[in-house]
């Protein structure tokens, strides 16, 4: 079910589990395991509203210059993820994609994305996009490759066809910074951007509605004026 109140397509930059878990004195790893968990949550609250499509920010190709003890517990995580989620996913109808370039990942983490996408592959309800090593630029010159190797000029129609994922229309991004950090940059071109203080860890149900709401009152012109958009056709 959805209707132009609710957005199609919502993306998440879940930021802050470093420092919810350093509020705490715990270690940055207990705060990525929390941030799993309201991943779930999440997730869970999107398919009840009715939002057709969710891509999250898991693992950025800059990610990799973190200490490389924090990278294998992302990796760790990632995998675990992955196996835990197949079942409860297929379940719920939730066909789940990773996006971005998995060649850097080792063949068993390569396998549980296969495997994952495998047995989601039949979900209509929602899709869940996790993008791990990837990069906003990367996308773009991967959706350029594509066009010119089928030897289409490179305009913004081709290379809209080659992204890994479409347009946005609501942008989250938890933790207090107010920047895109090299996400979703060509999808995010007419997104509404909601920026929230709240670290992800900490991010409800009820976190979300409340972007849901806001989204419902902005108005997206994509150009035009607001005259234009409430005149009769
Ligand atoms: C940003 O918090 C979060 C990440 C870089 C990783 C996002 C990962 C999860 C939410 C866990 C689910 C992930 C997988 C692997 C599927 P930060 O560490 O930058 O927080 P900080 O800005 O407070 O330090």
């Amino acid at each position: 079910m959805s209707d132009t109140l609710t957005p199609a397509h919502v993306a998440i930059i879940m930021d802050g589990n470093g420092r919810w878990a350093k509020s705490r004195l715990l270690p940055r790893a207990e705060g990525h395991r929390q941030g799993v968990q309201a991943l779930n949550r999440v997730t869970e609250a999107a398919v009840r509203r009715g939002i057709a499509r969710l891509t999250v920010f898991a693992f950025s190709s800059e990610n990799w210059a973190r200490p490389a003890a924090e990278v294998a517990m992302l990796m760790q995580l990632f995998g675990q993820g992955l196996r835990r989620w197949c079942e409860p996913l297929d379940e719920a109808g939730v066909r789940l994609r990773v996006i971005g370039d998995r060649s850097a990942f080792s063949p068993g983490l390569q396998a549980a994305i296969a495997e994952c996408e495998h047995a989601t592959a039949g979900g209509t309800r929602m899709e869940l996009n996790i993008a791990a090593n990837y990069g906003g630029r990367w996308d773009v010159c991967q959706a350029a490759a594509r066009a010119a190797a089928e030897g289409l000029a490179v305009t913004p129609e081709t290379l809209g066809r080659f992204m890994s994922v479409p347009d946005v229309d609501l942008l989250i991004r938890t933790g207090g910074e107010c920047r895109i950090s090299n996400f979703l940059l060509w999808q995010s071109a007419y997104a509404e951007i909601f920026f929230t203080d709240r670290l992800w860890p900490d991010f409800s149900a009820d976190d979300l509605d409340e972007a849901l709401r806001w989204y419902e009152g902005r108005e997206r012109r994509f150009g035009r004026t607001s005259e234009q958009l409430r005149a009769p056709h």
